[in-house]
Protein backbone atom coordinates (compact mmCIF):
# COMPACT_ATOMS: atom_id res chain seq x y z
CA UNK A 1 0.00 0.00 0.00
CA UNK A 2 1.43 3.32 -1.18
CA UNK A 3 1.85 5.79 1.54
CA UNK A 4 1.18 9.31 0.30
CA UNK A 5 0.29 12.55 1.02
CA UNK A 6 0.02 15.66 -0.26
CA UNK A 7 2.92 18.30 -0.74
CA UNK A 8 2.68 22.27 -1.05
CA UNK A 9 5.42 24.55 -1.71
CA UNK A 10 4.96 28.45 -0.88
CA UNK A 11 7.03 31.22 -2.07
CA UNK A 12 7.03 34.47 -2.69
CA UNK A 13 6.14 34.34 -6.44
CA UNK A 14 4.09 30.89 -6.49
CA UNK A 15 2.16 28.07 -5.15
CA UNK A 16 2.74 24.77 -5.85
CA UNK A 17 1.93 21.50 -4.97
CA UNK A 18 1.44 17.72 -5.71
CA UNK A 19 0.26 13.96 -4.40
CA UNK A 20 3.72 12.64 -3.21
CA UNK A 21 4.21 8.53 -2.40
CA UNK A 22 6.32 9.28 0.77
CA UNK A 23 8.21 6.04 0.58
CA UNK A 24 9.35 6.59 -2.59
CA UNK A 25 9.95 9.66 -2.88
CA UNK A 26 8.16 10.57 -6.10
CA UNK A 27 5.28 12.52 -7.31
CA UNK A 28 2.20 10.56 -8.27
CA UNK A 29 0.78 13.47 -9.75
CA UNK A 30 0.89 16.15 -12.04
CA UNK A 31 1.95 19.54 -10.03
CA UNK A 32 -0.59 22.33 -9.98
CA UNK A 33 0.69 25.29 -9.55
CA UNK A 34 -1.08 28.96 -9.01
CA UNK A 35 0.41 32.70 -8.40
CA UNK A 36 1.23 33.58 -4.97
CA UNK A 37 -2.08 36.67 -3.83
CA UNK A 38 -0.37 39.94 -3.99
CA UNK A 39 0.60 40.56 -0.24
CA UNK A 40 0.93 37.63 0.41
CA UNK A 41 -1.41 37.39 3.09
CA UNK A 42 -2.79 34.33 5.15
CA UNK A 43 -6.48 34.27 4.70
CA UNK A 44 -6.00 34.90 1.00
CA UNK A 45 -2.79 31.95 0.70
CA UNK A 46 -5.24 29.63 2.25
CA UNK A 47 -8.00 29.84 0.08
CA UNK A 48 -5.54 29.64 -2.76
CA UNK A 49 -4.07 26.15 -1.14
CA UNK A 50 -7.71 24.78 -0.80
CA UNK A 51 -8.62 25.66 -4.23
CA UNK A 52 -4.98 24.03 -5.45
CA UNK A 53 -5.71 20.93 -3.22
CA UNK A 54 -9.22 20.25 -5.20
CA UNK A 55 -7.20 20.11 -8.14
CA UNK A 56 -4.57 17.61 -7.49
CA UNK A 57 -5.42 14.17 -9.01
CA UNK A 58 -6.14 11.79 -7.02
CA UNK A 59 -5.95 14.17 -3.48
CA UNK A 60 -8.24 12.48 -1.07
CA UNK A 61 -9.84 14.41 2.11
CA UNK A 62 -8.06 11.87 4.18
CA UNK A 63 -4.30 12.32 3.06
CA UNK A 64 -2.27 15.21 5.45
CA UNK A 65 -0.43 17.74 3.83
CA UNK A 66 2.92 19.31 4.52
CA UNK A 67 3.19 23.10 3.90
CA UNK A 68 6.44 24.36 3.51
CA UNK A 69 7.22 28.51 3.74
CA UNK A 70 9.65 30.86 3.34
CA UNK A 71 9.78 31.42 7.37
CA UNK A 72 11.16 29.86 10.66
CA UNK A 73 7.97 27.81 11.67
CA UNK A 74 7.93 26.62 15.61
CA UNK A 75 5.49 23.95 16.79
CA UNK A 76 2.75 25.36 13.75
CA UNK A 77 3.90 28.67 14.17
CA UNK A 78 5.27 30.87 12.04
CA UNK A 79 8.10 33.40 13.39
CA UNK A 80 9.11 35.33 10.62
CA UNK A 81 8.22 36.18 6.56
CA UNK A 82 10.49 36.64 3.70
CA UNK A 83 8.80 38.04 0.82
CA UNK A 84 5.38 37.05 2.03
CA UNK A 85 3.03 39.05 4.01
CA UNK A 86 4.35 40.26 7.72
CA UNK A 87 1.19 39.11 9.10
CA UNK A 88 2.86 35.62 9.21
CA UNK A 89 4.97 36.97 11.88
CA UNK A 90 3.65 35.04 15.52
CA UNK A 91 1.06 33.38 13.09
CA UNK A 92 -0.84 30.25 14.21
CA UNK A 93 -0.55 28.50 10.45
CA UNK A 94 -0.99 25.16 11.33
CA UNK A 95 -4.35 25.95 13.03
CA UNK A 96 -5.50 28.55 9.92
CA UNK A 97 -4.39 25.66 7.10
CA UNK A 98 -6.17 23.44 9.44
CA UNK A 99 -9.72 25.08 9.79
CA UNK A 100 -9.57 25.84 5.80
CA UNK A 101 -8.89 22.56 4.84
CA UNK A 102 -10.52 20.06 7.70
CA UNK A 103 -7.61 17.93 8.35
CA UNK A 104 -3.98 17.06 9.39
CA UNK A 105 -2.21 20.04 8.30
CA UNK A 106 1.84 20.46 9.09
CA UNK A 107 3.43 23.52 8.09
CA UNK A 108 7.18 23.74 8.05
CA UNK A 109 10.08 25.78 6.63
CA UNK A 110 11.35 25.51 3.37
CA UNK A 111 14.71 25.04 3.42
CA UNK A 112 13.62 22.23 6.07
CA UNK A 113 11.09 20.70 3.58
CA UNK A 114 13.81 20.65 0.61
CA UNK A 115 16.50 19.19 3.29
CA UNK A 116 14.36 16.01 4.26
CA UNK A 117 13.69 15.15 0.53
CA UNK A 118 17.49 15.28 0.18
CA UNK A 119 18.60 13.47 2.93
CA UNK A 120 15.71 10.63 2.20
CA UNK A 121 15.64 10.38 -1.33
CA UNK A 122 18.65 12.65 -3.03
CA UNK A 123 22.02 13.96 -2.94
CA UNK A 124 22.22 13.42 1.41
CA UNK A 125 20.93 9.90 1.32
CA UNK A 126 22.31 7.68 3.81
CA UNK A 127 24.86 10.44 4.87
CA UNK A 128 26.18 10.42 8.46
CA UNK A 129 27.79 13.55 9.85
CA UNK A 130 27.02 16.61 9.63
CA UNK A 131 25.26 17.96 6.16
CA UNK A 132 24.05 21.29 5.46
CA UNK A 133 21.72 22.03 2.46
CA UNK A 134 21.83 25.54 1.29
CA UNK A 135 18.78 26.73 -1.73
CA UNK A 136 20.12 29.59 -3.63
CA UNK A 137 16.71 31.14 -4.71
CA UNK A 138 14.81 34.22 -3.54
CA UNK A 139 16.96 34.03 -0.24
CA UNK A 140 19.42 32.15 0.68
CA UNK A 141 17.89 28.67 2.80
CA UNK A 142 19.66 26.22 4.92
CA UNK A 143 18.91 23.04 7.01
CA UNK A 144 21.19 20.87 9.35
CA UNK A 145 21.58 17.37 9.70
CA UNK A 146 23.26 15.40 11.61
CA UNK A 147 23.01 11.68 10.72
CA UNK A 148 19.75 12.17 8.57
CA UNK A 149 18.07 14.02 11.83
CA UNK A 150 16.89 17.21 10.83
CA UNK A 151 17.55 20.26 13.29
CA UNK A 152 14.94 22.65 12.25
CA UNK A 153 15.35 26.03 11.44
CA UNK A 154 18.94 27.19 11.18
CA UNK A 155 18.71 30.48 9.23
CA UNK A 156 22.30 30.22 7.90
CA UNK A 157 21.53 32.45 4.85
CA UNK A 158 21.55 35.39 7.17
CA UNK A 159 24.74 35.28 8.32
CA UNK A 160 26.67 38.62 8.71
CA UNK A 161 29.38 38.84 6.40
CA UNK A 162 31.48 42.24 5.78
CA UNK A 163 29.21 44.01 8.12
CA UNK A 164 25.51 42.62 5.83
CA UNK A 165 23.09 40.06 5.84
CA UNK A 166 24.80 37.74 3.11
CA UNK A 167 21.72 36.44 1.36
CA UNK A 168 21.45 39.77 -0.15
CA UNK A 169 24.81 39.81 -1.83
CA UNK A 170 24.90 35.57 -2.33
CA UNK A 171 21.67 34.74 -3.01
CA UNK A 172 20.37 33.87 -6.83
CA UNK A 173 18.18 36.97 -6.74
CA UNK A 174 20.91 38.96 -5.96
CA UNK A 175 23.10 37.18 -9.01
CA UNK A 176 19.94 38.41 -11.08
CA UNK A 177 19.94 42.02 -9.44
CA UNK A 178 23.09 43.12 -10.43
CA UNK A 179 23.96 41.06 -13.40
CA UNK A 180 26.23 39.02 -11.59
CA UNK A 181 28.34 36.60 -14.15
CA UNK A 182 28.01 32.95 -13.02
CA UNK A 183 32.42 34.36 -12.10
CA UNK A 184 31.79 36.78 -10.18
CA UNK A 185 28.80 35.05 -8.32
CA UNK A 186 31.08 32.20 -7.26
CA UNK A 187 33.31 34.94 -5.85
CA UNK A 188 30.77 35.74 -3.28
CA UNK A 189 29.57 32.01 -2.91
CA UNK A 190 33.42 31.41 -1.99
CA UNK A 191 33.16 33.81 0.76
CA UNK A 192 29.98 32.25 1.94
CA UNK A 193 30.16 28.35 1.90
CA UNK A 194 33.86 28.99 3.34
CA UNK A 195 32.52 30.85 6.21
CA UNK A 196 29.90 27.67 6.74
CA UNK A 197 32.60 25.69 6.97
CA UNK A 198 34.97 27.25 9.26
CA UNK A 199 32.08 27.91 11.68
CA UNK A 200 30.75 24.07 11.26
CA UNK A 201 33.31 21.91 9.59
CA UNK A 202 30.52 19.85 7.76
CA UNK A 203 31.19 17.03 6.42
CA UNK A 204 28.73 17.46 3.12
CA UNK A 205 27.31 20.72 1.61
CA UNK A 206 24.09 20.25 -0.54
CA UNK A 207 22.83 22.87 -3.09
CA UNK A 208 19.43 23.42 -4.23
CA UNK A 209 17.13 26.10 -5.47
CA UNK A 210 16.73 26.43 -9.60
CA UNK A 211 19.44 27.56 -10.18
CA UNK A 212 21.09 24.11 -8.79
CA UNK A 213 20.50 22.74 -12.25
CA UNK A 214 23.71 24.76 -14.07
CA UNK A 215 25.84 23.47 -10.90
CA UNK A 216 28.59 23.50 -13.50
CA UNK A 217 28.77 26.90 -14.15
CA UNK A 218 29.36 27.52 -10.47
CA UNK A 219 30.25 24.71 -7.73
CA UNK A 220 34.01 23.83 -9.78
CA UNK A 221 34.72 27.63 -9.09
CA UNK A 222 34.56 26.51 -5.51
CA UNK A 223 37.65 25.98 -3.08
CA UNK A 224 36.60 24.10 0.11
CA UNK A 225 37.76 21.30 2.00
CA UNK A 226 34.50 20.04 2.93
CA UNK A 227 32.24 17.91 -0.51
CA UNK A 228 29.97 20.28 -2.19
CA UNK A 229 27.17 18.91 -4.47
CA UNK A 230 24.22 19.63 -6.13
CA UNK A 231 20.89 19.07 -4.40
CA UNK A 232 18.70 16.19 -7.05
CA UNK A 233 15.48 17.15 -6.25
CA UNK A 234 15.64 20.30 -7.48
CA UNK A 235 12.23 22.24 -8.16
CA UNK A 236 10.11 19.37 -6.39
CA UNK A 237 12.35 19.27 -2.92
CA UNK A 238 9.94 21.52 -1.70
CA UNK A 239 6.85 19.12 -1.95
CA UNK A 240 8.76 15.93 -1.53
CA UNK A 241 9.90 17.03 2.05
CA UNK A 242 6.65 18.69 3.19
CA UNK A 243 4.91 16.05 1.98
CA UNK A 244 6.96 13.48 3.60
CA UNK A 245 6.91 15.16 7.30
CA UNK A 246 3.35 15.37 7.16
CA UNK A 247 2.93 12.01 6.70
CA UNK A 248 5.42 11.30 9.76
CA UNK A 249 3.90 13.95 12.02
CA UNK A 250 0.24 12.16 11.10
CA UNK A 251 1.59 8.86 12.40
CA UNK A 252 3.36 10.23 15.33
C1 LIG B 1 14.33 32.99 5.15
C2 LIG B 1 14.32 31.49 5.40
C3 LIG B 1 13.97 30.76 4.11
C4 LIG B 1 14.88 31.22 2.98
C5 LIG B 1 14.51 30.57 1.65
C6 LIG B 1 15.24 33.32 3.99
O1 LIG B 1 15.20 34.69 3.74
O2 LIG B 1 14.79 33.68 6.31
O3 LIG B 1 13.40 31.16 6.42
O4 LIG B 1 14.12 29.37 4.32
O5 LIG B 1 14.82 32.62 2.81
O6 LIG B 1 13.21 30.88 1.26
Amino acid sequence: MAKRAIGIDIGGTGIKGALVDVKKGILLSDRVRFETPEGGRPDDIAQIVATLISQISGSKDSMPVGICFPAVVQHGRTMSAANISKEWIGFDADGLFERKLGRHVHVVNDADAAGVAEIKFGAGASEKGLVIMTTLGTGIGSALFIDGRLVPNAELGHLEIDGVDYESKASFAAKERENLSFTDWATRLQKYYARLEALFSPDLIIVGGGVSKQHEQFLPLLKLQTRIVPALKRNNAGILGAAALAFRNSED
